[in-house]
């Protein structure tokens, strides 16, 4: 499932972290630095050092952002985030067809990381730059986003993607993966729908036995589908 999560940031948190990263200096480095064998020859931008005081900084907003939205936390079951990377894009960069590694090593501690879902949370207006269009793809073809600034597209970490050339501006963005509660995408997506079902029959004040019942399926599929 992809599903695009509105107004993750405000603006005003956006510009505050555009700010932060566009004076950033030496922290910016080749991108490269974490792509795999496959990633590496087909990936041309920068990003900011994982271990600068700078990621540490814009890092704990968007973990914070993250964990109190609630369409994120029902899309995504999250168990845990990958500290947010941030990278941009300038003229004449970007990122061919991939898919994101199956494990990485987390930066602060060395255990493994599954990546269930890949994310990226747009940090420039769409206006500012041409290109730069994240394209994935699924079953059902190849899906282009390019979205407001403070907006996510959340997509499962299975799917082939690429970032098509910026051609003039520059593209600021924040990515991450999440090891989620179920790592199967369709029963994650199962869940996710009948959760959103829940909340629809909440708001309506539908029958109260037949609601529980159905939250009670809810959390007893939760349990036979989740590793913790
Ligand atoms: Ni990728």
């Amino acid at each position: 499932m992809l599903i695009h999560i509105p107004q993750v940031l405000s603006q005003q948190v956006v510009k505050n972290l555009r700010t932060v990263l566009e004076n950033a200096g030496q922290a910016w480095v080749d991108g490269r630095v974490s792509a795999g064998y496959q990633g590496a020859p087909v990936k041309s931008n920068e990003q900011i050092d994982e271990q600068s005081s700078v990621a540490h900084e814009c890092q704990s907003i968007i973990a914070a952002a993250l964990e109190s939205n609630p369409l994120f936390i029902s899309a995504a079951l999250p168990n845990a985030l990958y500290p947010p990377m941030f990278n941009r894009y300038g003229e004449g960069m970007g990122f061919g067809l991939h898919v994101d590694g199956g494990i990485r090593l987390h930066p602060h501690d060395g255990r493994k990381f599954r990546t269930d879902l890949s994310a990226t949370l747009f940090l420039s207006d769409p206006e500012s730059y041409a290109g730069g269009e994240l394209h994935i793809q699924d079953t059902y073809g190849t899906h282009s986003a390019k979205l407001p600034a403070g907006d996510m597209v959340l997509y499962p970490s299975t799917s082939l993607h690429k970032v098509t050339p910026v051609t003039q501006g520059v593209r600021l963005a924040c990515f991450t993966w999440v090891q989620s509660l179920v790592r199967d995408d369709g029963d994650r997506t199962l869940l996710f729908e009948l959760d959103n079902a829940i909340q629809q029959l909440n708001i309506t004040n539908a029958d109260s036995q037949a609601r529980s019942a159905l939250v009670g399926t809810y959390h007893n599929l939760l349990r036979k589908w989740s590793d913790v």
